[in-house]
């Protein structure tokens, strides 16, 4: 054949293939999203294999393995014990609960690790909702807020680097901002659920967790799956109300807003990879079918590719294990 453009020849070796790869994943690129419970004891998961809810003791010991391979974060989700839930989830900004004693602990232990904290009132409400609900079962935005002000405070004073919002109620960005700078926490970062869709893909998380909603759904708060412009509405917003990152959740099936939302905004793009797309790798890995590490990878690297600067996965030690070797 007469070919004078041949594509392959950018292919033709794993040193030309090094030179023209676009999109790198290194495990600086990970966040390791982390489930904490009370006590003294670790309790595996049992839809997220490989995943526990550790105790702050080994929370800091596993915290600080990841760290050690090169990743720079971890984000807290905390297992509240069912009697300290209420309907206005005052534990949530709790000084002495526990996600402000991780926090201080792992600060302590690995200062250069940087520690993001979750501003929702999920795990705290005895609804099971991000927000409070009314005797009639509405979600309180305003209301909302306030309490989630109080919890970011809260985490801030612990010494959080990063309070991440995935509550999804309107004005909660400007609001988090207003009152962490008026009481001295300018310093303290704010990466926002921007899109974060009401997914299915969420299932393993609620089990873990406890946490799915005892009434109802999250639709009048997070996002249809099927709205993409609406994604771009709320990335204005939070970048117009101080978000300092912006987050697309989940992160597989929507790859597209991914991409459009790092078209539209300066901003650093966050992605979460969550723990219903961890469980499908894991599960067809498990079938004997599909090669754990490889499609985990490419997972990831599929996710960097649509845009996103920084991905929350589960697998996040595993794969800078894997980086390491
Ligand atoms: C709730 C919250 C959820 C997740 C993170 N924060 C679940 C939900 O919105 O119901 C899901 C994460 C995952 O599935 O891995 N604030």
């Amino acid at each position: 054949m007469n070919l004078p453009i041949r594509p392959r020849r950018n292919r033709k070796s794993p040193v030309i293939r090094d030179l023209v790869r676009e999109t790198e994943l290194t495990p600086r690129h990970l966040i390791y999203p982390l489930f904490l419970q009370e006590g003294d004891e670790n309790t595996p998961i049992e839809a997220m294999p490989g995943c526990q809810r550790w105790c702050v003791a080994d929370l800091v010991k596993e915290a600080g393995a990841a760290h050690a391979l090169g990743v720079p974060a971890v984000v807290l989700f905390p297992r509240i014990p069912d009697e300290l839930k209420t309907r206005g989830a005052e534990e949530c900004h709790n000084d002495d609960g526990l996600v402000p004693r991780a926090v201080r602990a792992l600060k302590k232990a690995h200062p250069s690790l940087a520690v993001i904290t979750d501003v929702a009132l999920d795990p705290y409400n005895s609804d099971g909702h991000d927000g409070l609900v009314s005797d009639d079962g509405r979600i309180l935005n305003d209301e909302t807020v306030a309490v989630l002000c109080q919890q970011a405070l809260c985490h801030a004073r612990a010494g959080a680097d990063i309070v991440s919002p995935s509550d999804m109620m309107d004005g909660r960005v400007g609001a988090l901002r207003a009152a962490l700078d008026s009481a001295g926490f300018s310093g303290v970062s704010i990466m926002s659920y921007t899109a974060k869709y009401a997914s299915a893909y969420y299932g393993p998380f609620r089990g873990a967790l406890d946490s799915a909603p005892k009434a109802g759904d999250k639709k009048t708060y997070q996002m249809d799956p099927a709205n993409a412009r609406e994604a771009l509405r709320e990335a204005a917003l939070d970048e117009a109300e101080g978000a300092d990152i912006l987050m697309v959740k989940p992160a597989g099936p929507y790859l597209d807003i991914i991409a459009k939302l790092r078209a539209a905004t300066t901003l650093p793009i966050a992605a979460y990879q969550v723990s219903g797309e961890y469980l499908m790798i894991k599960a067809g890995a498990a079938s004997g079918w599909l090669d754990e590490d490889k499609v985990a990878l490419e997972s990831l690297l599929g996710i960097r590719r649509a845009g996103a600067d920084m991905i929350l996965t589960y697998f996040a030690k595993r794969v800078a294990e894997r980086m390491a070797e």
